[in-house]
């Protein structure tokens, strides 16, 4: 008998046919967005859960799993919606899916570095009210964003080849004030929680562009909506919020904040090679393997 794995969420046909076709799926076929109650209901005599970054696998949920749960495969690579200390004590295995969504997110951050600094959101917004009455010398002027000099910060300073001529700071309060956008990139999680916050987006330069494409956790955003009405930062690119999907109710009435669905890795390419990434680890786990990308 193949191993019984339930799925959290509906996933791209050609993940779910590979999963079908190695367990005893249970798959979410009408995407219901389960509650801890109904995972826990259906995650009954299941072997493994193949779970997404919005379903919450805290401790409390952890310490209900059914006995017979020996492995929680978050399909992302993001692990904050996971207690993994808790899953560890318990002899839950955590898995994650790195890199295979690295290009994508980066493609977003760029996409929203481009759409805050230049208007974009502004503009579409103009033309579907109807208010467009030409083209104007001094309408919607933006920022240009070519020809960037790369600052960056990071725990580890990069080799030389991969680094290409970047300007390393050790210290992420030190970047700040070298730069004209400023993009985050960092884990989500407590250690990191409301990293930008009103100190921090100070020592910005004034008319500075701000772009999430990491975890709405890591802004503080009462600060970022303050700077963004003040006009300190000129523009931010938002992919990603605290408490997803219900973001901060202040973005929706600024001009200056483009707004995306946490759609990051929303290509078919990185969505499917996301699912064949979970799938490695689950199919490594169940045949008495060390899951390649199990989380620590
Ligand atoms: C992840 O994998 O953590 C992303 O947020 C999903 O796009």
């Amino acid at each position: 008998m193949p191993p019984t794995l339930l799925v959290s969420r509906r996933l791209p046909p050609v993940v779910e046919q590979r999963a079908a076709a190695s367990y005893s799926a249970r798959l979410n076929a009408d995407d219901e967005p389960y509650s801890a109650d109904r995972l826990l209901a259906l995650a009954a005599g299941a072997d493994g859960l193949l779970v997404c970054p919005g379903n919450t696998v805290d401790a409390a949920l952890i310490g209900r799993l059914p006995a017979s749960v020996k492995i929680v495969a978050t399909y992302s690579v993001g692990f904050d919606h996971i207690d993994v200390k808790a899953a560890t004590q318990r002899g839950v295995v955590v898995t994650n899916t790195p890199e295979v969504l690295t290009d994508a997110t980066a493609d977003t951050a760029i996409l929203l570095m481009l759409a805050a600094a230049r208007r974009a959101g502004e503009g579409e917004r103009l033309l579907r009210a109807g208010q467009w009455d030409g083209w104007k010398p001094t309408q919607l002027l933006g920022t240009h964003i070519s020809d960037m000099v790369i600052h960056y910060s990071d725990i580890r300073r990069l080799a030389p080849a991969q680094e290409q001529g970047a300007i390393y700071h050790a210290d992420p309060d030190e970047l700040l004030g070298h730069v004209d956008v400023l993009s985050l990139h960092m884990p989500g999680g407590a250690d990191t929680a409301r990293f930008l916050n009103a100190a921090r987006l100070a020592r910005l330069p004034k008319g500075a562009v701000v772009v999430n494409s990491a975890r709405g956790t890591l802004v503080d955003d009462d600060a970022l909506i303050a700077a963004l009405k003040s006009g300190h930062i000129a523009a931010a690119g938002l992919d990603v919020y605290a408490n997803e999907p219900n973001l901060h109710a202040g973005y929706r009435t600024l001009e200056n904040v483009c707004l995306l669905p946490h759609l990051g890795s929303a290509t078919v390419e990185t969505r499917n090679a996301m699912g064949f990434r979970a799938l490695d680890n689950l199919d490594a786990f169940f045949a008495g393997k060390a899951p390649p990308d199990r989380v620590v």
